[in-house]
């Protein structure tokens, strides 16, 4: 099996002092679907933002489909397509130009760039806004925008940070469908969500992490079965309420 992420001895202190990451390791395989779960503040975003390359580490080896972020970045980030938490697209570009302007970050050329963003338009239901400036979207829109953006260098890797926060029952029930297919064609996805039935009804493996300590990491039907539970929730609560 290949190694899609490899994290070991993880450690992030913001200037400031805070530690959000406190020696964290774990290792993801290539086809996996993962789910990054804990409290806010628990140090998911932090994480991922290392993974991704946006955020320096204190220490720790990270690795990304066996290439170190330390030894090659660039190489590292172009298997990892990233769906922030926050929006941040320019308001006023439109959402087919926002698509294609992203694959000019991985030199791809502009002909095959559109035509791939016009196909992810469609799969995400945004082909009626393409020509839309972005701050006309609903923020379920926006959610759907941010997840074509990350795809359009078809990454091995897709981090979503909270994907479906503020998205209505029946699309949050069509991203889970089109998640299902991307992890099914053999992308590796790793999900953070506050959501817990949607992580359970997506991920094969868990970690749930607080206070920058990785707090368990298995497969997620081991989990259940361990505390003897049917929720996700009631174990998840179990875990991480302070005592
Ligand atoms: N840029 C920053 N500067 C200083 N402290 C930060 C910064 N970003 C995050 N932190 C702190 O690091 C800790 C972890 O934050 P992080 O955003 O990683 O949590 P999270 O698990 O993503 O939470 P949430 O579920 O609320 O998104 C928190 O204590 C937070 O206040
Ligand atoms: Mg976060």
């Amino acid at each position: 099996m290949t190694e899609a992420v490899g994290v070991h001895g993880l450690r992030k202190v913001y200037e400031g002092g805070t530690e959000a990451l406190k020696g964290v390791s774990l290792s993801i395989e290539e086809g996996d679907f993962f789910a990054l779960l804990g409290p806010n503040g628990a140090g998911k975003t932090t994480l991922i933002g290392i993974l991704s390359g946006l955020v320096k580490k204190n220490d720790g080896v990270v690795t990304i489909f066996n290439t170190s972020i330390d030894q090659d970045a660039p190489k590292a980030r172009t298997y990892i397509g990233l769906v922030p938490q926050e929006f941040n697209f320019n308001i006023f570009e439109k959402v087919l130009d926002i698509v294609v302007t992203q694959a000019g970050y991985y030199g791809i050329p502009r002909k095959e760039a559109t035509e791939r963003a016009e196909e992810l338009l469609k799969d995400l239901g945004l082909w009626e806004k393409r020509h839309a400036p972005s701050q006309s979207l609903s923020g379920g829109m926006k959610r759907r925008l941010m997840i074509a953006r990350g795809l359009i260098h078809a990454p091995k890797l897709l981090i979503l940070d909270e994907p479906t926060a503020g998205v209505d029952v029946e699309m949050r029930l069509g991203m889970w469908d089109f998640l299902r297919k991307l992890n099914a064609a053999g992308t590796t996805i790793i999900l953070t969500t506050h959501y817990l039935d949607e992580a359970q009804e997506l991920c094969r493996n868990v970690a749930i992490i607080n206070k920058g300590d990785i707090l368990v990491n298995e497969p997620m039907d081991a989990l259940l079965a361990r505390h003897d539970k049917e929720s996700l929730e009631t174990v998840y609560l179990e875990l991480t309420r302070p005592q």
